[in-house]
């Protein structure tokens, strides 16, 4: 052992490596070395709350594969951060660049499909559905859907809820507040059903089957890749790109990038990519 945990329960280098292995295997999540404290940290509650005497109780208790308790253990370990409009100059793009250009491009069809991969408590959803919402009248008759999906049950169910504390709802402006929400209490407020009901939230694991066609003239795949390593990541946006079409456009985080992973999207903006042939 290269440490000796004395702590409430040992955790062996075996048994972190074969959480680690579990982790990938059932969200793509690679997690390095260096995260030793932070998965102890996250699932030694789940050992207190089930009442495991150690990790290798735990590990037991996953492979023998219990889905209740792979949900619980795949939602311990992702990271959620999220917030409304955060990285703002992919909705000013939206808005300013690529909804002109469907209203165009997609006047024969009347239909507007934008996926956030990887939605977490809905705020970017929400964003989205703000910008589509408040260039309505460009839209009025079509069909515009916003899908939002995540691995994580419980930020969806968050996200399905889309009641945000004060502090979360700062982010936006005064005048968004007013028009997209109702107070539930002094210090909470509901998205209204207006941008409610553009958005459909779904399970989704993006290492496992999508059962969902597109095409999307919009995805954003922002801050989740992050997390995977170079081969996930490659063979993810190579999935992306079959559903998408020529000109369709993809949003990756600040630190995100294509390069070397995918020859599919040419780089037109910052982390914004656009469909090749
Ligand atoms: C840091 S959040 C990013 C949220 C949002 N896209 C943003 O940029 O603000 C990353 C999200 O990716 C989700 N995630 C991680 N692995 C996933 C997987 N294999 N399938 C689907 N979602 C996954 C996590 O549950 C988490 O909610």
């Amino acid at each position: 052992m290269s440490q000796a945990h004395s702590r409430e329960f040992p955790l062996s280098d075996g048994e972190f490596d074969e959480i680690r292995a579990l982790v990938r295997e059932h969200t793509g999540i690679a997690l390095a070395p260096s995260k030793r404290e932070l998965v102890y940290g996250r699932l030694v509650r789940r050992l207190r709350r089930l009442k495991l005497g150690t990790f290798r109780d735990y590990i037991g208790l996953l492979e023998r594969g219990g889905s209740a308790e792979l949900d619980e253990f795949t939602n311990a370990m992702t990271t959620n951060l999220t917030s409304f409009f955060r990285e703002p100059h992919h909705f000013d793009y939206l808005q300013r660049t690529v909804l002109p250009a469907l209203e165009t491009r997609n006047a024969a069809t009347r239909r507007l499909r934008v996926w956030c991969a990887g939605c977490s408590t809905g705020e970017e959803a929400y964003s989205v559905a703000m910008v589509l919402a408040e260039a309505g009248a460009r839209f009025a008759g079509w069909d515009v859907r916003v899908l939002a999906t995540d691995l994580d049950s419980q930020v969806l169910a968050a996200a399905e809820a889309g009641e945000y504390g004060a502090e979360r709802l700062a982010r936006l402006t005064p005048a968004a507040r007013e028009r997209w929400f109702t107070p539930t209490s002094p210090a909470r407020s509901v998205v209204r059903p207006e941008l409610r009901s553009l958005v459909a939230f779904r399970r989704l694991n993006l290492v496992r089957d999508w059962p969902f066609q597109g095409p999307f003239d919009v995805i954003l795949c922002r801050n989740v890749v992050i997390y995977f390593d170079r081969q996930t990541q490659s063979q993810l946006f190579a999935r992306m790109a079959a559903y998408q079409r020529t000109g369709d456009h993809l949003f990756v985080g600040h630190s995100e990038s294509l390069f070397r992973l995918c020859d599919r999207y040419e780089l037109i903006g910052k982390t914004i990519y656009r469909r090749l042939e």
